[in-house]
Order: structure tokens, then sequence, then C-alpha cells
């Protein structure tokens, strides 16, 4: 039985937040006003909780925040042309689809529809093709929640360079990019997903193991040993019986590892003030010729 360390995201985002705000109050001084619009397609309760949090840590830093609400009986036409005015407005300098979008918009590849230099999720193909290139540029519009991790690792000093990280989950938005980003920070990545064999096998060899697969306390403590010196990132949110749950079963498996994050309060905030900073870059880039 051991103590783990709780990676808690508030003293990190708290942290991140202070020098986003300098940089926001250093374009306030120039006029230029970082704003962000986000495009809701109808009401889904969940989307709505995370987009209040976005606009809370969007004006917290000094941003402005657009909702650009939409009906979900919306054609895929109209929401072209919608879109098509938002990447050409120059007051706005962030743009995310706030996902999933209805139905009838299913078959639009919206990662590619937000221009690349306002794509502050980091989804477009012209900036994941940079991850794919090898590129560790500060500057880089990286997908918030792959970067928000390698903050909240670099906050806690927990090594990445030479270490075995496991990411069990491929998703676009997390387990592929994420996987991407930690290698070429010099990690060994095992990427993991639903047809890997022996998976109890791979969570007891990690360093690091980071789950994305959205399946409530999946990581039970038959996946750990005692005693075992890894950091384990759930990324999972689910919601049961009204609770938010994360893919590890935190209770029997923290005293099995070295250090965890709790859900919530871990990856969550760290993927929103990602989000904000990815903002303030995207300003600062169409800005800098006058900065
Ligand atoms: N829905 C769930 N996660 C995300 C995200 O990171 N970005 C967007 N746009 N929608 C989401």
């Amino acid at each position: 039985m051991t103590t783990p360390q709780v990676l808690m995201a508030q003293p990190v985002v708290e942290s991140i937040k202070k020098n986003l705000i300098l940089r926001c109050q250093k374009l306030l001084q120039k006029g230029i006003k970082p704003t962000m619009s986000v495009v809701l397609v109808g009401n889904n309760p969940a989307s709505l909780a995370y987009i209040k949090y976005k606009k809370k840590m969007c004006e917290e830093v000094g941003g402005v925040f657009h909702l650009h609400q939409l009906p979900d009986t919306i054609s895929q036409e109209d929401f072209l042309s919608e879109i098509k005015k938002l990447n050409e407005d120059p007051i706005i300098n962030g743009i995310i689809i706030q996902l999933p979008v209805s139905e009838k918009l299913k078959s639009l590849n919206v990662y590619e529809l937000i221009k690349p230099s306002k794509d502050i999720d980091g989804f477009h193909p012209d900036n994941t093709k940079k991850l794919y290139f090898g590129s560790i540029e500060a500057n880089l519009l990286l997908p918030c929640t792959p970067k928000g991790i390698i903050s909240l690792l670099n906050f806690y000093q927990i090594p990445i360079q030479q270490q075995n990280i496991l990411v069990i989950g491929r998703s676009l938005i997390v387990g592929k990019p994420l996987s991407m980003l930690l290698s070429n920070l010099n990690a060994t990545v095992t990427l993991a997903h639903s047809h890997t064999k022996n998976l109890n096998e791979l969570t007891k060899q990690a360093d690091i193991v980071i789950s994305a697969i959205g399946k409530p306390g999946y990581l039970g403590s038959t996946y750990f040993s005692d005693n075992q010196a890894s950091t384990v990132i759930d990324v999972g949110i689910s919601y049961v019986e009204n609770k938010i749950m994360g893919d590890v079963d935190f209770e029997n498996v923290k005293s099995k590892v070295t250090a965890i994050t709790p859900v919530p309060g871990g990856v969550g905030p760290m993927t929103v003030v990602s989000l904000v900073e990815n903002l303030i870059i995207a300003t600062e880039i169409q800005n800098k010729e006058k900065l």
C-alpha cells in the first residue's frame, strides 16, 4: 500500500493562466482582442456544460468568447456557409466546432472545415501533419487534450523522454495525436485499443499509463501490480447516475501506483486551458507583424 501523488490540474492551470493573462494583456495593449468562437449544433447538455467552462476560462484570461449556436435541423449547405463566415471574419481568431454534431452533418469532414490558422482544436490535417513530421515547435496548434497531458506531466516533473508509455485508445482527438506527440518527445509509445491482447500485462509494464477509452472504471486493480512505479493519467469522462467517472477505478488503483490523476479535476481542466493557450498562440501568429 502506498499513498500516491494525486495529480490535480488546478495548480497547473493557475500557472499556465498567469502566463496567458500576460500575453493577452500584451495583445490588448496593441488593440487586439483574442476572440474565440464556439460553434454548437443543437443543445446537447454535456456540450453546453463543457462550453460554459471554456467561456469562463477564456474570459478569465482576458479573451472574448462567442457562442455560435445553430439548430440541429440546419442543412449541410447552411452550416458550411456559417463556418465560411467565421473563417473570413477578421475579428475571430480561433474557432471550434463542438463535437458531436447533428446527424445531418455527420457525413461532413468537420476536421477540415476550419481555416488552419484559426483551428484552436488542432484537428485540421495541416496542423496534425506537423505532429506526423515530428515537429516539437512551441507554437504549434496541438490537439488540446494531448497538449494538456504534456503540460501536466511537465509541471509535476514526471519524465517523458525514454519512458515506456502506454496509451489506451486510438481516437483522432486523443490517442493518435498523443502517441505521436509523446514519440516526438522521445518516449517509447505503445498504442493499445479494443483489439489489444493482454492489456493487463502491458499496463503492469508501463512507466506511464494513459487511458482514453470512455469506459467507466474499466481499469481496475487487476491491471496494476502492488507498489507499481507508474503514473496513471485518466482521460475518460463518463456519466454514471449523474456522477462523472473516469476509465480508472480510482479507489482501488490509487494505493498501487506512484501518481494518478483524479476525475474530475485532472485531465479535463488541462484540456480547457490548452484550448485557451491555443487561442493566444493563434492570435499572436495572426498578428505577428504588429507585436
Ligand atoms: N467534444 C468532446 N471533446 C471535444 C474537443 O476536444 N473539441 C471539440 N470541438 N469538441 C469536443
